[in-house]
C-alpha cells in the first residue's frame, strides 16, 4: 500500500506520528510537507498531497491541520476526491465503507496522537462496500460535471 500524507504546521506533529506508524507497517509513505511547524497555508499542501496522489496512482492520502476543518474544506474542491475528517475509528471506518473517502483529514491539535493513530488504523483496514453505496458515490461524481450556479 502507497500512502500520501501532508500538513500544515498545526498538523506537523501529529504527521509525523502518522509517518512512523505507517512506516513501522511496511506502508509505503510520501510525504509532501510542511516540514517544520513554521506557519504556512494548509490548501497548500493539500493541492501538493493530490497532485501526488493522482501522478503516483496511490491507494490514499491523509492530510492534517488544526482542526481538520480547512484540509477537508480545500481537499474536496478536487475532482474526483472524497475527503473526509474522521474523529473516532467508528467514523473512519464508515467514512470508507459508505463514502468511499480516499482522503482522511484529521485534527493535530483536537485529536491525541493514540486516538488518531486508531482512526488511521481502521481507515486503512476497511473496504468500500459496493451496491447502494456506489450508486451514491456516482450521483457525487456526477455533481463534478456541473457547471457551477
Ligand atoms: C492554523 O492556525 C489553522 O487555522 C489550520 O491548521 C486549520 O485548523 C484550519 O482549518
Amino acid at each position: 500500500m502507497r500512502i500520501v500524507v501532508g500538513s500544515d504546521h498545526a498538523g506537523y506533529k501529529l504527521k509525523e506520528a502518522i509517518k512512523k506508524f505507517l512506516t513501522e507497517r511496511y506502508i509505503e509513505v510520501i510525504d509532501v510537507g510542511t516540514h517544520s511547524e513554521d506557519s504556512c497555508d494548509y490548501p497548500d499542501y493539500a493541492a501538493k498531497a493530490i497532485e501526488t496522489y493522482r501522478v503516483e496512482e496511490l491507494d490514499g492520502g491523509i492530510l492534517i491541520c488544526g482542526t481538520g476543518i480547512g484540509m477537508s474544506i480545500a481537499a474536496n474542491k478536487h475532482r474526483g476526491i472524497r475527503a473526509a475528517l474522521a474523529y473516532n475509528p467508528e467514523t473512519a471506518e464508515l467514512c470508507k465503507r459508505h463514502n468511499h473517502a480516499n482522503f482522511l483529514c484529521l485534527g493535530g491539535r483536537t485529536t491525541d496522537i493514540d486516538l488518531a493513530l486508531k482512526i488511521v488504523d481502521k481507515w486503512l483496514n476497511t473496504s468500500p462496500e459496493m451496491g447502494r453505496h456506489l450508486r451514491r458515490i456516482n450521483k457525487i461524481t456526477e455533481l463534478e460535471k456541473r457547471e457551477c450556479r
